[in-house]
């Protein structure tokens, strides 16, 4: 049986956003957008609640980590909670973060944080949201105040989760707030949210030159059978420069490292999307653990640590985990020998969360949240697995 072993220092985590665990997220236009029945149509499902009131329970989350021997934990604060009013910060919820991260480094974790996952302050939303012009200068104020307040235990800055995500969903899809179908907003956001990574990106190094300060970027493989110049084959290299290029290009070298989430491949045949769907998640995702490698080798040219921010499945009967989760780390680790500079893997996720417009029910936890039991944590099987991949620094074949 070959086994695989990772580089020394390699990290092991798992990922959350804060809307998703904490509860009771009440000033972000989320909160809002899940109360408001006159949006209320089919989405969301449900609202988000108390959530997995991991506002409470974060020490206890952190012991589950713990008992995962992992050595990191990306988690993300916010905004909404933060800066409540525009330009009025809440001391209050900063000490509540100093304590979440000196918790987690009390459990010998490193932190990785991301400073903006999907949620925005409601007052921010008001004011037009990401298709304001000042919203990049919003965005790098709070990210500095962010810097100076927490800085110090924060080992990884991650300003902002799935830009073009974010933009598909509120302005193209519409199933997310503020649900504007409207290219030009798209494309005003999309712009913004580059500027907004970049001032503030020179906003945190103003505070501390040495901190690490990165995007956290979905990035979808796309792959077409003929070898030969097909129209096929020319559409699978413009979808692949929209999915990554089209937003890492532009952040220059205001980018010390590149946060990977891979969920999809994408096989594109006679012009349509045809993919074989012979292994899915519970919401129907194709799962292709191959693309992880093919996607971590096409990022190889920004010269930059990659990291694995979010990579997961919804499997309520963890039916699927395990294997998946053995052939995904098998083709990290088979790009890393092909000289990807990966340093960490984050699974998505610890426990199961709110997954947005979809309510409660997708279960990506390698920990169960029982719902009708006071929110108690259940470890699943692959949560041992994990557990043991982590401890040994290595995958067996
Ligand atoms: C997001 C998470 C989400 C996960 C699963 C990622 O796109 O960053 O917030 O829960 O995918 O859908």
């Amino acid at each position: 049986m070959p086994s695989y072993k990772f580089p020394k220092d390699f990290l092991w985590g798992t990922a959350t956003a804060a809307h998703q665990i904490e509860g009771n997220n009440k000033l972000s236009d989320w909160w809002h957008w899940e109360q408001n029945k006159s949006f209320y149509q089919k989405y969301p499902l449900e609202p988000s609640g108390i959530a997995c009131d991991s506002y409470n329970r974060y020490k206890e989350d952190f012991d589950l980590c713990k008992k995962l021997n992992n050595n990191a934990v990306r988690i993300s604060i916010e905004w909404a909670r933060l800066e409540p009013k525009e330009g009025h910060f809440s001391q209050k919820e900063f000490d509540h973060y100093r304590n979440v991260l000196k918790s987690a480094r009390n459990r010998g974790l490193k932190t990785f944080v991301t400073l903006h996952h999907f949620t925005n302050p409601l007052w921010l939303s008001k004011r037009g949201g990401w298709t304001n012009a000042k919203a990049p200068y919003y965005f790098a104020r709070y990210s500095k105040r962010c810097a100076k307040e927490l800085g110090s235990l924060i080992d990884f800055f991650a300003t902002i989760n799935e830009p073009d995500v974010y933009v598909m969903q509120s302005y193209v899809v519409g199933l997310w707030p503020p649900n504007k179908l409207n290219p030009i907003f798209a494309l005003l956001a999309h712009i913004n949210m580059i500027l907004a990574h970049r001032r503030a990106y020179s906003a945190i190094k103003s505070v501390d030159g040495n901190y690490q300060v990165g995007i956290v970027k979905n990035v979808q493989h796309f792959e077409t059978f003929s070898t030969s110049f097909s129209l096929s084959n020319f559409l699978v290299h413009i979808l692949r420069f929209f999915s990554s290029g089209i937003f890492l290009k532009p952040l220059g070298r205001k980018n010390d490292f590149i946060g990977l989430n891979y969920y999809f491949t994408g096989r594109i045949k006679n012009l349509k999307h045809s993919n074989p769907n012979d292994w899915v998640s519970d919401l129907g995702w194709w799962l292709y653990p191959k693309g992880i490698e093919k996607v971590l080798l096409a990022l190889k040219k920004y010269n930059v640590p990659i990291y694995i921010t979010e990579n997961g499945l919804a499997d309520a009967k963890d039916k699927n985990r395990e294997k998946f989760l053995k052939e995904i780390l098998i083709h990290c680790s088979r790009a890393i020998e092909k000289g990807t500079p990966l340093k960490g893997y984050f699974h998505w996720s610890l426990i199961d969360n709110y997954e947005w417009h979809q309510g409660f029910w997708p279960r990506f936890g390698l920990v169960e949240i029982d719902r009708k039991a006071d929110l108690k944590r259940k470890p699943r099987d692959s949560f041992y697995y994990f557990a043991k991949i982590s401890k040994e620094n290595k995958v067996e074949g």
